[in-house]
């Protein structure tokens, strides 16, 4: 079937070493995980209680989404004190309890750490407000005057990420309109200024008490935009580029490069912290959240003196296409090598619509515009937990690291239909329901099928609506039944651990049919059909993981199988 190709690709490092470098990580979203305390919001007692499910589904680390104390405007991205525990999510003492547990289980835990804003409700931007014009206080944030003969402009033209202005005026202590203040995401998240050391100081402090408490790590959230271009000049994104400040992969609009977005300070701030971790015992890491095109202008947050990883979203964006595959595998090789460090696959996460729906979308669908009733080329749900899954196995067979997203092991997809007034996200409000956001994507996990909010909790309270029929995606109805969602994912971890694929070689093969793509790793030979047509398994095929039932010899559209060889 196909003749060895050149590869672009070589090992990535040694067992044993580096955890970072080839483990998979189960990014928890606490307000929809599982709900102790009734009220309908996840907590921190909700993940302890069910600490052995992850166990057993074979994940090496967690990274839990923010739970600390926050009016909850962007879903706890809006932080009023970054070292405390919001009262829905429980208390310090059950987050040490829940980091003892997952610890004594093997399992490592990544926090969310949010350095480019805070909310409007945290003492030091209240301080600011207070305190006027000029001040230490408001040096903490950008405020700027605004335009116009009576600065009722604002100083620039820049958008929020969620849709509307990025600048807000105040008003002053005495009543009149004021200052106007930067937020790159709502009104409540107001910036950072990056210039000023102040700021840098408070965030060493933040870091050290978590790293004292025994996190083993971050992911830092916009990690491309904490540092400003001086001046703050207007910018309008071209048409084509994402929201998040992707898309940019032509190296002429490369260089007409967004004033917020991936700017040279930015790497500064991630050698100091990562010289505070590097103080630290156990290997303690940093993860970017930085939405950077293309794959080698994002491999410098991961130098070998910055972070340890950065989600690949280049990857996560491919359509289910093995040109388009094969192309950001090697270009992600490529990139990530060049700086000795890993490739982070990820499919799913809390912002993105989840990959059971995505990857059969049949219309262009924006990051962060999610998916609701309106949207055009709404995906067929059985085509589209078929792909899912065989870009599942696909990813987990790849060299380097990988997140998962909770509920993606039970094949959950995207919920399209929750009604206009359960939505909440600051998306849909800032946009008057233009774009639906990101709730379809957060709804409560099930764990039973014939519990109150399919096993959330036991009140039946659920801060955004289960669907009907949610509980035939429950955790307990799949555990233990072959060919289920839940099983395939097991036995994919149980695979990729035996076979150490995280820290493997790669190498491509070539198939006559274009639609195919077929690489070798650590004795497995891997094989993903990306189009409609079945092909012949190779002779005397051992087939270890299949993502579908198989015809037979044949390995059909849709489907990824993993072989002995
Ligand atoms: C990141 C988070 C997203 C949040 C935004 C603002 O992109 O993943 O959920 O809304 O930052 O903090």
């Amino acid at each position: 079937m196909a003749t060895e190709i050149t590869t672009t690709t070589g090992t990535h490092g040694t067992p044993g070493s580096e955890w970072w470098r080839s483990a998979v990580i189960y990014q928890i979203y606490p307000r929809s995980f599982a709900d102790a305390s009734g009220d309908g919001i996840g907590d921190l007692p909700g993940i302890t209680s069910h600490i052995d499910s992850l166990a057993e589904l074979g994940i090496d680390a967690i990274w839990l989404s923010p739970f600390f104390t926050s009016p909850q405007n962007d879903a706890g991205y809006d932080v009023a004190d970054y070292c405390d525990v919001d009262p829905i999510f429980g208390t310090l003492d059950d987050f040490d309890r829940m980091l003892e547990e997952a610890h004594s289980r093997g399992i490592r835990v990544i926090v969310d750490l949010v350095p480019n804003h805070s909310s409007d409700q945290h003492r030091w931007f209240q301080e600011a407000l207070a305190a006027g014009p000029g001040s230490e206080e408001r040096a903490r944030y950008i405020f700027r005057e605004g335009k116009g003969a009576n600065g009722e402009l604002p100083p620039n033209n820049w958008e929020s990420v969620f849709g509307g202005p990025a600048w807000s005026r105040i008003e002053e202590a005495d009543g009149t309109p004021g200052q106007w203040y930067l937020h790159l995401f709502d009104s409540s998240q107001p910036d950072f200024d990056w210039n000023n050391r102040w700021v840098h100081e408070q965030f060493l402090d933040i870091l050290r008490f978590w790293l004292d408490r025994g996190v083993d790590g971050f992911r830092v959230d916009v990690a491309h935009g904490l540092v400003k271009q001086e001046g703050l000049p207007d910018w309008t994104p071209p048409a084509e580029s994402n929201s998040m400040g992707g898309g940019l992969e032509d190296e002429a609009e490369e260089a007409a490069l967004s004033p917020y977005w991936a700017q040279e300070g930015v790497h500064e701030i991630y050698r100091e912290w990562r010289d505070l971790l590097n103080t630290y015992e156990g290997e303690r890491v940093l993860c970017a959240e930085a939405w950077v095109d293309p794959l080698h202008k994002l491999a410098k947050w991961v130098r070998s003196d910055e972070m340890h990883q950065a989600f690949n979203f280049g990857y996560l964006e491919t359509k289910w296409d093995a040109s388009a595959l094969r192309t950001v595998i090697d270009d992600s090789y490529e990139a990530f090598h060049s700086v000795g460090a890993p490739s982070t696959w990820v499919l799913s996460n809390h912002d993105v619509v989840r990959h059971a729906s995505r990857l059969a979308v049949t219309a262009d669908n924006p990051q962060g515009d999610g998916l609701g009733p309106r949207s055009k080329g709404l995906p067929d749900p059985v085509i589209g937990l078929r792909r899912a899954r065989a870009a599942t196995a696909l990813m987990l067979a790849l060299p380097g690291s990988a997140y998962i997203y909770q509920g993606e092991e039970l094949g959950l997809p995207e919920v399209i239909d929750l009604p206009d007034e359960a939505r909440q996200d600051p998306t849909w409000h800032r946009t008057n329901g233009e774009r639906y956001g990101r709730d379809g994507c957060r709804v409560p996990i099930p764990w039973e099928a014939d519990a109150p909010a399919a096993g959330f909790n036991t009140t039946g309270e659920s801060w955004l609506p289960q669907p009907s029929g949610w509980g035939a995606f429950a955790r307990a109805e799949q555990r233990g039944v072959e060919g289920s969602t839940l099983e395939f994912y097991r036995r994919a971890l149980a695979l990729r651990k035996e076979h150490n694929v995280g820290l493997g070689s790669f190498t491509w093969l070539q198939h006559d049919e274009p639609e195919v793509l077929v690489f070798r790793t650590e004795g497995l030979t891997v094989m993903a059909n990306t189009g409609a047509t079945p092909v012949p398994l190779p002779e005397g095929a051992d087939v270890l993981l299949a993502s579908a039932d198989l015809d037979g010899d044949t390995l059909p559209g849709d489907t990824t199988v993993w072989l002995a060889s």
